[in-house]
């Protein structure tokens, strides 16, 4: 494999769009180099005349021949990626940041907690968790999102649910007569998990205020403040602790995360934002 210029973008071939929603898009790239990140990492992706944004691959961190990103529409490059079709092409740089310490999950329980676009890091992190599950003992994954229809990868949920080891629970605020499933808040999910929380390590990603009440009730539940590990967002540019954008107290998001522990950001300003 060439030695990749992680500061320099390079073009990747867009070759599928899965819609996952109405809001929600997978773009599979093809990059002209092939890129391998950890999972939990993120790349900034650009798109030309538009202008650049981070996305946290979603595809698994095994493959380096092609990668996924699973994107939201929120604005101006967002809204042009999900244009975008089959034969174009993108710019990515990176990976950057510090990902997943799987390591710290070998022989415990994994808890995650995801919501609405959350779950592209953590499909990612399903996928690696997968391929390393003979060293785990269990994973959970409560996922939630507004409807049914907003509800992303359907088909992964029902090929975890039959793979050994996994658990998926889901819930929507607003159910339709098709949802059979929990109705209520993300964190409602986690009153029906049975988990070994003295052997466990949880993960949450998603919107703010998810991240903030799933966090308080894995502390109620008797987590310690260094096995919950939350995926932080802020605004970016540089990608690689240079500008600023992303400051965080003393912290760079870019740089030091987007992976941290709770015990290491309990402290920092707007932290909820
Ligand atoms: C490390 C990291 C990983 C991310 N991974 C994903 C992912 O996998 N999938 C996904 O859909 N999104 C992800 N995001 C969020 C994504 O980067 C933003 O939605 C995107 O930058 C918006 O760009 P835009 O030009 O379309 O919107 P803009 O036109 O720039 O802004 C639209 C609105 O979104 C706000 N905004 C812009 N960037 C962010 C941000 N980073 N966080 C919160 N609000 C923002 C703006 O303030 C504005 O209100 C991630 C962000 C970070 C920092
Ligand atoms: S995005 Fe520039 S320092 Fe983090």
């Amino acid at each position: 494999m060439r030695e990749l210029n992680i500061y320099r973008p390079i073009k990747a071939e867009l070759i599928k769009v899965i819609d996952e929603s109405p809001l929600i898009k997978t773009f599979v790239l093809v990059p002209e180099q092939e890129i391998s990140f950890k999972t939990g990492q993120f790349i900034e992706v650009t798109v030309e005349n538009v202008g650049e944004a981070p996305f946290t691959p979603s595809s698994s961190p095994l493959e380096t021949k092609q990668l996924e990103v699973t994107v939201m529409k929120a604005g101006y490059v967002t809204e042009e990626m999900h244009k975008m079709v089959p034969g174009q092409y993108m710019g990515i740089r990176g990976p950057y940041g510090r990902g997943y310490p799987l390591e710290e999950f070998y022989g415990k329980e994994v808890l995650i907690l995801g919501g609405g676009c959350g779950f592209a890091p953590i499909r990612s992190l399903l996928y690696n968790l997968k391929a390393i599950s003979d060293r785990l003992r269990k994973v959970t994954l409560c996922y939630g999102s507004k409807t049914p229809e907003d509800c992303i990868y359907k088909p992964y949920i029902s090929e975890l649910r039959a793979t050994p080891k996994f658990e998926v629970l889901r819930s929507v605020d607003k159910a339709d007569a098709s949802w059979q499933e929990k109705v209520g808040v993300v964190t409602l999910l986690l009153d029906d998990v049975k988990v070994d929380v003295g052997n466990s390590v949880a993960v949450v990603c998603g919107p703010p205020i998810m991240m903030k009440y799933g966090t308080f009730k894995l502390l109620d539940m008797g987590y310690p403040e260094d096995k919950i590990y939350l995926s932080m967002e802020k605004n970016m540019s540089c990608g690689f602790g240079k500008c600023g954008h992303c400051a965080m107290g003393h912290y760079f998001v870019c740089k030091d995360g987007p992976v941290f522990s709770y015990n290491e950001v309990k402290n920092s300003p707007n932290i909820w934002m």
